[in-house]
């Protein structure tokens, strides 16, 4: 016979409201400590990892740890185990030092651990994520009925564009497949493209040979007249041409796209729109900055990732459109366990994820303190730090690859320092910067992007030293 009161719940798991009260804010005095150190110490990562694994090993889980323990000894792995996107001198792959009101949302977030596939569920939070989707769209210029979507990433919002495509461009694409289209369907985007793109196109069934890479115009922009000649070509032999993608601040030099030219063509072949504004879509909440992605407005979708120059924490995308019924077309659904079914409004019924983490606090709680002037400072602030960089480079004899405009500088360092690649490993090896090698336009740069908003004129000063060996 079982007994007459349920057993208390496992203490470890849900720990009585003193406890969680004095455990929380010794995490928040730990954390804030642990970011003064992560900022002044090394860049790059000290652990050593087979020590690590073996210390894993050793851990079957046979014996429960206090959690002031297991806390301690994470923060302290952590502080040793990774890349620090959070140190002032990582110049690194558009991952941003979060924002404070970005961390605090996942505070929040974590406590009520709302479930955003429906509005039934979670009314608040889908309301609010759509008014933070339709003022991005807004500040992109589009016009007539925004709608969107937070993602867990770029690489996500892309995949969604392009089943918005597929979707759009043929009414039994979502009952048939590909088998629908008269030939082979193809995608077109730049060399300099994000090669996600190719993953996208092999989960979404066209396969690889799907994403047709254009010419550049050596400049790490896309050439209008060689996407001209190759969507020509592929009608001549039978291809079916489906999206053009223009990328809005490329990965290796964030370049920006000839936007306008791309939305001609893409209006005048009849091809779905899409604009990867992955990082440089941050550049919309600067004014002075905003100009730059002139033609992001003729968008029929974009990506927009707050996780990279918004500097949200990690795992916020935006998908934008204005196309609201091809996205509640492609994924659409039907259940009777769901509390929801409203076919433009639930998250479930119009997003690639089912269950969703509330992912659209972070960008709010930043607008909402900043607004779009302090968000706009952020933004313009990486420029200037790239300017001081690539001042000082200049003056030392390095030559500059790209002409961005943006916050990303593609610099070759003057012979006597040596091969681009070798000086990199030089520099990350060192724990005092961390920058990354690319091949730009075909040749090796030194990539230098500002990611963190709290580079200093210091941290400056000694990522040029360290890049001159000195
Ligand atoms: C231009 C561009 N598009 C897409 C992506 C992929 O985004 P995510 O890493 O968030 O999936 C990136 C990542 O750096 C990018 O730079």
């Amino acid at each position: 016979m079982s007994s007459p009161v349920l057993p208390a719940a496992v203490a470890s798991l849900f720990p009585a409201p003193d406890e969680r009260r004095r455990i929380e804010d010794w995490l928040t005095g730990e954390l804030v400590a642990a970011l003064a150190r992560l900022q002044a110490g090394p860049v790059t990562p000290t652990i050593d990892i087979a020590s690590f694994r073996a210390e894993l090993q050793t851990d079957d889980f046979s014996r429960p740890r206090a959690l002031e323990d297991v806390l301690r000894w994470t923060i302290e792995r952590m502080e040793h185990g990774i890349v620090q996107m959070t140190n002032p001198r990582y110049f690194g792959l558009f991952n941003p030092g979060a924002t404070f009101p970005a961390q605090c949302a996942d505070r929040i977030t974590s406590l009520f651990n709302p479930q955003l596939a429906s509005s039934a569920s979670s009314p608040v939070p889908v309301e609010l994520e759509s008014h933070v989707i339709r003022a991005i769209g807004r500040r992109a210029g589009l016009t007539g009925a925004i709608t969107g979507h937070f993602a867990t990433g770029g690489s996500e919002a892309n995949y969604t564009a392009l089943l918005c495509a597929l979707t759009a461009s043929h009414p039994a694409f979502g009952s048939e497949g590909v088998r629908v289209f008269a030939g082979p369907v193809k995608f077109y985007t730049s060399r300099e493209c994000h090669i996600a793109w190719l993953k996208i196109a092999h989960q979404a069934g066209l396969g690889r040979a799907a994403l047709r890479l254009v010419d550049t115009d050596g400049r790490g922009r896309l050439d209008p007249q060689a996407l001209e000649r190759m969507i020509a070509a592929d009608r001549a032999s039978g291809a079916v041409p489906l999206m053009v993608v223009a990328t809005a601040g490329t990965t290796g030099g964030g370049m920006i796209d000839p936007l306008q030219s791309c939305a001609d063509i893409a209006q005048s072949e009849r091809l779905w729109y899409h604009i990867d504004a992955a990082w440089g879509g941050g550049a919309l909440a600067s004014r002075r900055l905003r100009p730059l992605l002139a033609g992001i407005e003729r968008a029929d979708s974009m990506t927009i990732d707050a996780h990279k120059w918004l500097a949200t924490t990690m795992g916020c995308a935006m998908f934008i459109t204005t196309h609201g019924p091809v996205l509640s077309e492609a994924f659409h659904a039907s259940t009777s366990f769901m509390p929801s079914s409203v076919a433009a409004v639930d998250p479930y019924l119009n997003t690639v994820q089912w269950s969703r983490r509330f992912l659209g606090l972070r960008l709010y709680l930043a607008l909402a303190t900043a607004g779009w002037e302090g968000l706009g400072a952020h933004v313009e602030r990486a420029v200037e730090v790239i300017d001081r960089i690539k001042e000082r480079l200049v003056t030392a004899g390095w030559s500059v690859a790209n002409d961005s405009g943006l916050a990303v500088l593609d610099v070759v360092p003057p012979a006597e320092l040596g091969e681009v690649r070798a000086l990199v490993r030089r520099v990350v090896s060192s724990g005092r910067a961390w920058v990354a090698p690319v091949n730009f336009e075909g040749r090796d740069v030194v990539r230098i992007c500002a990611t963190n908003g709290e580079t200093s004129d210091r941290d400056v000063v000694e990522l040029v030293a360290v890049l001159n060996g000195r």
